[in-house]
């Protein structure tokens, strides 16, 4: 139930998930051990985001000075187009705080922005205290031209932004070639938008969160998940397959997978799929092996193989290439072409790897296709 969560907040149009500080500050780590100066000199954008509510401006901002960050930007999108079905949980945006800046009227209509480059207040450090924020001319949508504006003058663009908008968030970062560091769920691999990008090398799954489970806040309590689901005592939803996808380069996936060959595969696989059987299957539509887990892929087998997308989140370049995705209709993406003839009786031949026993064709699901490098 927990992964159809993702679904359901696509259709709600409901995008107010909000990340823990501790995942922030664990993908982030990940980044700086591999890179003490990542954010060195940098103006950091944190779009999509809210101060009010979410961690990423706090553990920036806290971490400021340390990380030797330039300048950090984030910018919120306004109560009134957010259009909410789960009630009004923003309504303190509407309490006057006392700032001079506050307007009534522009807290329900406008983007908030946040600033932070000097010590304003004098304590000669530069942190959270030092935040200063305005409205925006704008709803602070990161498709206006003035976060695009923002997006331009940015080095690193850090967020976890709505799920309901997640191909246009990130074609709207490469079209600026920025580095940036976001959440979406592993299922984006496969999108058009997405999986060119990894397969040539130009984004790649971050750190990750433990076993891709990922708990987000929410700021009201919901009783529309199923049982396990939500946590009404902490305000969590729990989601699956979440994943970081990011051009900024970390340890883990320089560390090539331990593999055994593919004889002792067949010889002491745990998977029942592989274990005591003659070979592995090969697809009747593509000149790939179908490997169905990522830790039976065969260390010495040098053809092409087929591997779930999650192999992704063990993917060394240094060890295997990427050549394609079984899901796909784009033709440079397939191995092998098929005619109809050939395969008369698969149902679903334009998109996924069919392999055919006695007669009866499988479709497996979305493949990523993959060669060992020499
Ligand atoms: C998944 S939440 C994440 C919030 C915050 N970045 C965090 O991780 O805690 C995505 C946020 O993007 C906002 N949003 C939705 N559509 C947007 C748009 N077109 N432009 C900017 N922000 C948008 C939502 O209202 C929501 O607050």
């Amino acid at each position: 139930m927990a992964n159809k969560n993702l679904a359901q907040a696509k259709n709600a149009k409901n995008d107010e998930f909000y990340t823990q500080y501790e995942d922030i500050q664990k993908e982030v780590n990940a980044y700086l051990e591999y890179n003490p100066d990542v954010f060195r000199d940098k103006t950091v954008l944190l779009p999509c985001d809210d101060p009010k509510w979410s961690n990423f401006t706090r553990f920036f901002a806290q971490n400021f000075e340390r990380f030797g960050i330039k300048k950090l930007i984030s910018t919120s999108y306004a109560p009134d187009s957010k259009k909410l079905k789960y009630g009004t949980f923003y309504g303190d945006f509407f309490i006057d705080d006392g700032t001079p800046q506050f307007d009534k009227e522009k807290a329900q209509t406008k983007g908030r922005i946040y600033i932070l480059d000097k010590d304003i207040n004098g304590d000669e450090r530069i942190d959270i205290n030092d935040l200063k924020w305005g409205y925006l001319e704008g709803d602070g949508d990161f498709n206006s031209n003035e976060v695009k504006e923002l997006r331009n003058e940015a080095d690193i663009i850090v967020t976890n932004p709505p799920f309901s908008l997640f191909r246009e968030f990130i074609s709207w970062i490469m079209e600026a070639d920025k580095q940036f560091l976001i959440i979406g769920n592993m299922n984006a691999i496969t999108y058009k938008e997405v999986f060119p990008l990894i397969k040539e090398n130009r984004i790649w799954l971050g750190n990750g969160f433990n076993k891709g489970n990922a708990y987000f806040r929410v700021c009201v309590p919901r009783e529309d998940y199923a049982n396990g689901v939500y946590d009404f005592e902490n305000q969590l939803v729990k989601f699956r397959n979440c994943c970081w996808f990011t051009n900024i380069d970390h340890g883990r996936r320089h560390q090539p997978l331990q593999l055994m060959t593919m004889a002792d595969n067949l010889k002491h696989s745990k998977h029942k799929e592989i274990k005591g059987k003659t070979s592995y299957l090969h697809y009747d539509n593509y000149d790939a092996i179908e490997v169905p887990f990522t830790d039976a892929i065969p260390g010495d087998y040098d053809g092409i193989m087929g591997v779930p997308i999650s192999f992704l989140d063990k993917y060394c370049p240094e060890q295997f290439e990427i050549l394609g995705i079984t899901q796909r209709n784009d033709d440079p993406y397939k191995t092998k072409k098929y005619t109809k003839e050939e395969y008369k009786n698969a149902n679903d031949l334009n998109a996924r790897g069919v392999i055919i026993t006695n007669g009866i064709p499988k479709s497996i699901y979305a493949r990523i296709l993959i060669r060992k490098k020499q």
